[in-house]
């Protein structure tokens, strides 16, 4: 696990506060970092804790850029299922952060990120089938951003989401490409159902059947809550 610092602490709580101290001092580093934001359930707290240090003028997010990592397809941009509904819910707007880059056309999202000079950092949640964004399994390291269609377990893990309404089953995701690229990788994952995959992520092949495996080949810091590691 070369290049690989593991972050254990006992709780949700303490994951959020240690994400939200790794976060901030990237920020303090670098006022106009480029950020990845993956929504789903595991960094919601960080992000609110974020939001409160914002409040309390602990750390600055106006220069910061956030960038889209993953959308579902044909759904309207008011449908409550909108993860860039979500991400500006949740980050964009309590950070008070002016600039974004929205994930819509892979092309023209790839020539974004260029024109930003690259990721800055990316924050991570861990799919329970190894994906990253919507990058399912197989996902070679140098798959492009693209639109897919989602496996069955994403469907099944991404109704937790959405109460009533249906998973949408069409997607695009940013590329393995940008995101094993980015300078720095935050993995956040939380809970005893994460367990299995995590140690597959850190400790087995890495391998497309493992998106998240070529992490170790970034500059990765994984911090998990005590459930989900041992
Ligand atoms: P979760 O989602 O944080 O809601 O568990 C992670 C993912 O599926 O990428």
């Amino acid at each position: 696990m070369t290049g690989v610092s593991l972050q254990l602490q006992p709780n949700p709580e303490g994951l959020a506060q240690a994400a939200s101290d790794f976060i901030s001092e990237q920020v303090r580093t670098k006022p106009d970092l480029s950020i990845l934001v993956a929504t789903g359930h595991t960094p919601m707290p960080t992000y609110a804790e974020l939001a409160r240090r914002v409040e309390a003028g602990e750390v600055d997010f106006s220069r910061v850029t956030a960038v889209q990592l993953d959308e579902y397809l044909g759904i309207d941009d008011d449908d409550p299922r909108s993860l860039w509904g979500w991400m500006r819910r949740s980050f964009v707007q309590p950070l008070g952060i002016t600039r974004t880059v929205r994930l819509k056309n892979p092309h023209q999202f790839e020539a974004a990120i260029r024109n930003l000079g690259g990721l800055d950092l990316a924050i991570l949640g861990l799919g329970p089938n190894g994906h990253l964004g919507f990058n399912e399994p197989p996902s070679a390291m140098d798959a492009p951003t693209r639109t897919l269609e989602l496996t069955p377990a994403s469907l099944e893990s991404n109704r937790a989401y959405w109460g009533e309404l249906t998973v949408p089953a069409g997607a695009i995701t940013a590329g393995m490409n940008l995101i094993l690229a980015a300078r720095q990788t935050l993995l956040l994952v939380s809970g005893v159902r994460k367990r299995g995959i995590l140690h597959a992520t850190l400790e087995g092949p890495e391998t497309p059947e493992v998106p998240a495996s070529f992490l170790r080949r970034t500059a990765l810091t994984v911090i998990a809550d005590g459930a989900a590691w041992t």
